[in-house]
């Protein structure tokens, strides 16, 4: 656990984490709105080699970069209506594959996360404090 004292830091922490990054990575990510989620993705896609810009995924439910080593596949559970929904974006095919998986509001579904994810939580502490915990690394 560890305080992120600025956005730039939360970013920096994901582009470390990228360094341990295996093909087939599950990173699972809780937290309120606003807690950090997409700026530690920010940091991850960077550390992992890719230019593209990371945004929420929205309309397409999935967002894919391309890094130098693995594709980074971007998920946002906020958006998901359903299991139902989810297999129909194909997320089992890409969360079992040989890519990385990220998934926002991953809590929304965890039934669908598979076990070896990593989990981290994202908590607001203060406007520009956020306590980020990636103890729960199963
Ligand atoms: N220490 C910090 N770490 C991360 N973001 C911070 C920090 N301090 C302030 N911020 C601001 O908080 C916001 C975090 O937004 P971000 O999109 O990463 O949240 P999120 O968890 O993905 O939310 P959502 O659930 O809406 O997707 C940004 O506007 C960022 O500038
Ligand atoms: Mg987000």
């Amino acid at each position: 656990m560890f305080i992120s004292a600025s956005a730039a830091e939360t970013e920096a922490a994901g582009a470390r984490l990228a360094g341990t990054i295996q093909p087939g990575d599950v990173l699972a990510l809780v937290g309120d709105l606003g807690a950090g989620k997409t700026q530690f993705v920010k940091g991850l896609a960077k550390g992992l080699g890719s230019t593209e810009v990371v945004t929420s995924p929205t309309f397409t439910l999935v967002h894919e970069y391309q890094g130098s080593r693995l594709p980074i596949y971007h998920f946002d559970f906020y958006r998901i209506e359903s299991l139902a929904a989810l297999r129909a974006i194909g997320f089992d095919e890409i969360v079992f594959g040989n890519g990385v998986s990220v998934i926002e509001w991953a809590d929304r579904f965890a039934e669908a996360i598979p076990p070896q994810a990593r989990w981290i939580t994202f908590e607001m502490a203060s406007e520009d404090q956020r306590r980020i915990d990636l103890s729960n690394f199963g």
